[in-house]
C-alpha cells in the first residue's frame, strides 16, 4: 500500500492543495494524518473539512486539542495562544467536536505507528539525538512516523550490543529504504508552516510493499495565506514565518 503521510498542516489551505496536486501523480492509496490539523493558519475549518472527508487515519496534535477547547493553551507562546483564541471562534462546532475526538497517539496502521510528538508522550518534541532516543526505545514498532517538530527528516537507531547508535537524518534522500536491523523514527515535514529553513510545504510517501519512503517538498503561493493571515488578524510573525520558513 502506498501512503500519503501528513502532519501540521496547521490551517493553510493553499499549502493543503499544493501538496495534494504533487502527490497525485505519485499514485498513493490511503491517507494519514500526524496532528495539528489547524492552528496558525487562517483556514481551519477547510482544512478540517478536507481531513475529516479525506484522510484514512488522523491522530491530535497539541494544537487541536487546544483549538477544540480540549486542553488550556496558556503553555502556548502568545502568537500561538492568539491563533488558538481566533480558531475556538471561527471553528464549526461541527469540526471543533470532530478535533475534540481525534485520537491519542501512537496508532498503529499495519507495522507501524503514527504518533504526533513522540511514542511515549504526544506532546513531546524530538529534535535531538538524546530526545530521539527515547523515543527509539519505547516505540513498539521498527518504523513510526512523527510530526510536531515540523522539521523533514527523523532518526534512525542501530543496536551495537545493547548500546542504540541514534543518528538525526540530515542530507535527506528523494527516497530512503527502510532496513530490517534498524529502528526509525521519520518525520514528513509540516504541510502548513515548515521550520527547517526551507519555506516549501513537506510531505512523504511511504510504500509499505516495497518499504520505502519517499521526502518531497513543493512550492505554494505563501503571499496568498499571508494576507489571510493579517486580513483575519492573527499575528504578523505567523505571516512572516511562513516565506522564511523557521
Ligand atoms: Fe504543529
Amino acid at each position: 500500500m502506498r501512503f500519503l503521510i501528513l502532519s501540521d498542516i496547521h490551517a493553510n489551505w493553499e499549502a493543503l492543495t499544493a501538496v495534494l496536486e504533487d502527490a497525485a501523480s505519485r499514485h498513493y492509496q490511503a491517507v494519514l494524518c500526524l496532528g495539528d490539523v489547524v492552528g496558525y493558519g487562517p483556514n481551519p475549518n477547510e482544512v478540517a473539512a478536507w481531513v475529516r472527508t479525506h484522510a484514512d487515519v488522523v491522530i491530535r496534535g497539541n494544537h487541536d486539542k487546544a483549538c477544540s477547547g480540549s486542553t488550556a493553551f496558556d503553555s502556548f507562546n502568545m502568537a500561538a495562544q492568539c491563533s488558538s483564541r481566533w480558531t475556538r471562534e471561527e471553528l464549526l462546532d461541527d469540526h471543533r467536536q470532530w478535533l475534540r475526538n481525534l485520537d491519542r497517539g501512537p496508532v498503529l496502521v499495519e507495522n507501524f505507528d503514527l504518533v504526533h510528538g513522540a511514542p511515549d508522550d504526544e506532546d513531546r518534541y524530538m529534535f535531538h539525538e538524546h530526545e530521539a532516543e527515547a523515543g527509539l526505545r519505547s516505540a513498539s514498532e521498527q518504523l513510526t512516523f512523527f510530526g510536531h517538530t515540523h522539521v523533514q527528516g527523523g532518526f534512525v537507531g542501530e543496536l551495537y550490543r545493547r548500546s542504540l547508535e541514534v543518528s538525526r537524518l540530515h542530507a535527506l534522500p528523494d527516497q530512503m529504504a527502510i532496513v530490517v536491523d534498524r529502528r526509525y523514527l521519520l518525520n514528513p515535514g509540516a504541510v502548513g508552516q515548515p521550520r527547517d529553513g526551507n519555506s516549501r510545504a513537506a510531505y512523504c510517501i511511504y510504500d509499505s510493499a516495497m518499504r520505502i519512503v519517499e521526502f518531497c517538498r513543493v512550492e505554494y503561493d505563501i503571499r496568498t495565506v499571508q494576507d489571510k493571515i493579517l486580513a483575519a488578524g492573527l499575528p504578523e510573525e505567523l505571516a512572516f514565518r511562513l516565506a522564511s520558513g523557521d
